[in-house]
């Protein structure tokens, strides 16, 4: 019997949980040809919640394309990687050969037939012609275009989710052109907002590079409507815990779910990986019930387990940021600025702390919630508070 929790990818539709209302209006804007923005910290679920508004604007009639944009090495490989993306909504590959032709033509691209993952042929696409600046910026504003394009040669509504938008930012400033920047900012907004078929979706995990994207001086300031991801309602997701545990014959203890949650901080990708492992251990034993004592044998090996890699997490920060973020996590990531604080924990100054909290910020360590601290993986907060001093 397979694991009904899933962490650590996309999650599949039996492990969705929640998300109804943002889902709604994520798929009606993009129907609606809106440029969106969403945003959230790491692991909180943006991909997933794109996957599933794809497939839903899929239902309803609408072409789809998805493209994480971390994961290319340079401008033109994302460009090209982008181009495929898109002709690959056309499965006929001699059409969509044709159409990467009439459509790019100025910008000679290189198009071979590859063997796809399921053995049906798929196009690769390269731009060797584009070597200066000006080449690239050229081709950008061509495969930029391209949505549009498709849109109309198909006469369709055409979705188009860039996942990870934040790396865009790197790719104009690489060999440090850094005031180049903003250039492919302003290239992707020019184009995108003459197209009223095409709907997009720029999701971004690091909060601070993308709001900063949409500030009055960039080019994104207003492009479209703005979503702040929160986590999921605990009671719902505590609810989908303990429901899966009975669906797989393994009785959970009255409020088992909500200490899965609760022990998780709530991070959904924490949860699940909680309740995946619990569920592995218990499986394993061929157990008939499962309590909270069992998740604190899961946790204890989990901990374990990771001892290694949180030793090391631990040695690379330097003794401000150790004293600052033992200090989160025993006080709950509360008033740590406060001389109380300072003086038990042996803090120092207000301005060191600061900077040590940011630091733990940007590193990912630790997340903004509010006034509070959070410690953002659960399991690394358990093992500081039981293994240093
Ligand atoms: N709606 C959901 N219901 C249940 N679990 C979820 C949901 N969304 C996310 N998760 C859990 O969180 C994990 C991370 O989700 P996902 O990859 O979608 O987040 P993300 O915000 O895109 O993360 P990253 O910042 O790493 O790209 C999933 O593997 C899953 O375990
Ligand atoms: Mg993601």
């Amino acid at each position: 019997m397979d694991n009904p929790f899933v962490y650590g990818e996309v999650v599949p539709d039996a492990a969705f949980v929640d998300r109804e209302v943002e889902l709604d209006r994520l798929v009606r804007d993009l129907l609606a040809g809106q440029k969106v923005f969403l945003i959230s910290p790491r692991r909180y679920g943006k991909s997933s919640l794109v996957r599933q508004a794809l497939a839903s604007a899929g239902r309803a009639g609408a072409l789809a394309v998805s493209v994480t944009v971390s994961s290319y090495s340079s401008y033109v490989a994302f460009l090209e990687g982008y181009a495929r993306a898109l002709v690959s909504v056309e499965s006929r590959v001699d059409r969509a050969r044709k159409w990467l032709r009439e459509m790019l033509g100025t910008v000679r691209p290189e198009v071979r037939v590859e063997p796809g993952p399921g053995g049906a042929p798929t196009l690769a696409v390269a731009f060797p012609s584009a070597r200066t600046h000006q080449d690239v910026s050229r081709l950008a504003q061509e495969v930029f275009a391209l949505p549009g394009r498709i849109a109309d040669a198909r006469d369709r509504t055409l979705v188009v989710a860039l996942d990870e938008f934040q790396a865009v930012a790197s790719f104009g400033a690489e060999g440090g052109r850094t005031a180049r920047m903003a250039q492919v900012e302003h290239a992707l907004r020019a184009a995108v907002q003459h197209q009223r078929r095409v709907g997009y979706v720029f999701s971004g995990s690091e909060p601070s590079l993308m709001e900063a994207m949409l500030g009055r001086s960039r080019p994104f300031y207003k492009a479209g409507p703005v979503m702040r991801l929160e986590k999921i309602d605990p009671a719902a997701f505590a609810a989908f815990v303990g429901a899966r545990f009975r669906a797989t014959r393994i009785r959970p203890e009255p409020g088992l779910g909500a200490a899965i949650v609760e022990l998780a901080g709530n991070l959904p990708y924490d949860v699940q990986r909680l309740a995946h492992e619990l569920w592995d251990d218990a499986r394993a034993e061929g157990a008939k019930a499962v309590g909270v004592e069992d998740l604190h044998r899961t946790l204890r090996r989990l901990l374990g387990e990771h001892e290694a890699l949180f030793e090391t997490a631990w040695q690379r920060l330097t003794l401000a940021q150790r004293a600052a973020l033992r200090a989160a996590v025993l006080e709950d990531g509360r008033e740590l600025l406060s001389a109380d604080t300072r003086a038990r924990y042996r803090l120092g100054g207000a301005s060191t702390v600061q900077a040590s909290l940011n630091a733990l910020v940007r590193d990912d360590v630790l997340a903004r919630e509010g006034a509070r601290y959070a410690t953002v993986d659960s399991l690394f907060r358990e093992w500081v508070a039981r293994h240093t001093h």
